[in-house]
Order: C-alpha cells, then sequence, then structure tokens
C-alpha cells in the first residue's frame, strides 16, 4: 500500500464530507479496524514503515476530528437559525392544569372552618405510639396498634392512622379556647380495593371551650355537610364507639344522588354515612392538662376521598390515585 495515495484519497474524502454522518463514514472507511491503514499497521515489520504509518494515522485522526468540528458547528448553526422559536409570541395548545379533587376538596373543607374562624393546623405524619394512641386512649391490645393494620417505622414511631393526634398536640401547645381543623395524609395496612387505599386524608375537627355541648357539634356537622352536599341535606346522627370521644357519633347525610328515596349511591337506605366524631373524652383532657370541669369539647374526623367520591359519584376510591388524566379532568 502507498502511504502517500491513500493519505492524499483520505484527505480528499474528508475535505468532501459535508455532514458529520458523512465524516463518520469516511472515519470507518480510513480508520476504523477493517481499514487499509489498520491493516497494513497490524502487519508492520520495520520501524519505519511503522513510524510512518502512524504518522499518517494521526494526521488523518487530527484531520477527520477537526472536519467534524467544523460540520457539528455548522449544523449546529443551521439549526438554531432554522428551528429558532419566537418567544414573544402567545403560547398556546398546552391547556391549563388544575388542582387534584382531593386537593379541591381539602381547600374547600379550609375555606368552610376558616368562614367559621377557626385556625388551619398541621400534625404529623410521622406519629409516636403516644400520640397516635396513647393520649387518644386506645386501650392496650387495641387492633389499631397491631402492625397488621398500622405501619410501624419502630416499636414507637408509626405512620399516624388518623388525623387524631394532631387533636392531642394542638391541646398541648395552647389553652382552650381552641377552635381547628386539621388535614392531611393517614396511613393504614389496607389492601386498596373500592372503597381502601393504604394512603388516605383526613380532616380533623376540634373545638374546646367553656360549655361545648353536642348541640353545637350536631349544628357545626350539618353545616358543614349541606355546604359540602347542598343546602337541601338532612343530616342525622347515630350513636357510634371511638376510644376518644365520650359520646361518639356517626354522622349521615341523606342521599344527594336520590335525595332519600334509595338508590346505588346510599345502598338503597336513603342516608349516606359520612364519618365519626363525638364529645371530646375527659381523659384526653387530663393528658394534657386542661380542667374536665371548666372545659368541653368536641371532634371529628372525615375522610376526604369519601367525600369526593361521593360528591364525584365516583365508582371506585382507587380511581384518584391512578392519575389518569381522562378521570382528573373531568373535576
Ligand atoms: N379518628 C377516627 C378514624 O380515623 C375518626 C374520628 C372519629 C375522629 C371521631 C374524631 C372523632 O375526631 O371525634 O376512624
Amino acid at each position: 500500500m502507498d502511504a502517500k495515495t491513500l493519505e492524499s484519497d483520505a484527505l480528499t474524502a474528508i475535505a468532501a464530507a459535508d455532514t458529520t454522518d458523512a465524516i463518520e463514514t469516511v472515519r470507518v472507511e480510513f480508520l476504523g479496524r477493517k481499514s487499509a491503514l489498520k491493516q497494513a499497521l497490524r502487519e508492520v515489520r520495520d520501524r519505519e514503515t511503522g513510524m510512518t504509518l502512524n504518522a499518517v494515522r494521526e494526521r488523518l485522526e487530527a484531520a477527520v476530528d477537526a472536519r467534524d468540528d467544523e460540520l457539528a458547528r455548522a449544523e449546529l448553526d443551521r439549526r438554531l437559525t432554522t428551528e429558532k422559536v419566537d418567544v414573544t409570541l402567545p403560547a398556546g395548545g398546552g391547556g391549563r392544569g388544575h388542582l387534584h379533587p382531593i386537593t379541591q376538596i381539602r381547600r374547600e373543607v379550609e375555606d368552610i372552618f376558616l368562614g367559621l374562624g377557626y385556625r388551619v393546623v398541621d400534625g404529623r405524619e410521622v406519629e409516636t405510639t403516644r400520640y397516635n394512641f396513647d393520649a387518644l386512649n386506645f386501650p392496650a391490645g387495641h387492633p389499631a396498634r397491631s402492625p397488621q393494620q398500622s405501619l410501624f417505622i419502630d416499636d414507637k414511631t408509626v405512620l399516624r392512622t388518623e388525623t387524631s393526634p394532631s387533636q392531642i398536640r394542638t391541646m398541648e401547645a395552647q389553652q382552650p379556647p381552641i377552635y381547628v381543623v386539621s388535614l392531611g395524609r393517614c396511613y393504614r395496612r389496607d389492601t386498596p380495593d373500592a372503597t381502601h387505599t393504604p394512603i388516605f386524608h383526613q380532616v380533623e375537627g376540634l373545638v374546646v371551650d367553656e360549655g361545648v355541648t353536642l348541640a353545637d357539634l350536631e349544628g357545626t356537622l350539618d353545616f358543614l355537610l349541606k355546604k359540602l352536599f347542598g343546602e337541601e341535606r338532612r343530616t342525622e346522627f347515630r350513636t357510634h364507639d371511638f376510644p376518644f370521644t365520650e359520646p361518639s357519633i356517626e354522622a349521615y347525610v341523606s342521599c344527594h344522588v336520590c335525595d332519600g328515596d334509595g338508590c346505588p349511591v346510599c345502598r338503597h337506605s336513603g342516608w349516606i354515612e359520612i364519618g365519626g366524631a363525638g364529645m371530646v373524652d375527659p381523659k384526653l383532657f387530663e393528658f394534657v392538662g386542661y380542667d374536665p370541669e371548666r372545659y368541653s369539647g368536641f371532634a371529628f374526623g372525615w375522610g376526604l376521598e369519601r367525600i369526593a367520591v361521593l360528591r364525584h359519584k365516583i365508582p371506585d376510591l382507587r380511581e384518584l390515585w391512578r392519575n389518569d388524566l381522562r378521570l382528573l379532568r373531568q373535576f
């Protein structure tokens, strides 16, 4: 092989290449593993020829790199001029997003209570068992205390199973009068199905003042339910049982779909169960050092997902977590 001819052939090809793809082809042809030059280099037996061929290789590599740079820069320049975007044109087409239905309900509930003069307080998603269970009067051996039902970080730390611990933290931090709501995520070791997801949201309400009665609680919940489901709704409260309230009640609202006549949404009963509430058990006051003779209070804790699926007639609660835009865009 004649090194001179080879070099001048290669230089001609390099100069002729007019795209970065073309220069890559030239690189393979003249400098690739199967090129005549590499072949010759492998067969070199004497020092002289070796030095000559290596010098050719080095010059050709430099020439290919230089041409490649040049072409790449030209291609970029071309793209920068042809593909330029006029940033002064009005944007369009992307469409505006909106808040997730759960966030919408959360804000709505917050607004309702801010309008009543309540404060919105934060709780902790990672709680101690003391606040999540002990302070709330959960008896030893209550199933919620077991790792079968709750998600423990360690023996004394748990992902809160409800927003109720915020009651204790609020009472510890201030003296009555208290009018607060606390909204956020809760965690339970539930297998997802149409009515359960292991992460869900609750709104917790707490009122502590002198002379607070069950009638105040029912009046407040009646107001809230009418705001959420319509002024024409009727409400009903049935006795229930929670460790941290005495007495405890469960709030029901007349079905917003059939207005009480009976339909699949209310399982033909005309009533829909919304969630728990009750008068704060004096044991909680003792825990935080309030005088139970002087103060009384009420509390409630409801699921936001439940409110959302009822309001929007979503048949399966898991839909709220799928982030399928076809669903989300409807609300
Ligand atoms: N924490 C209860 C639950 O998750 C709900 C609840 C019931 C909260 C009664 C309350 C209450 O504040 O008074 O099932």
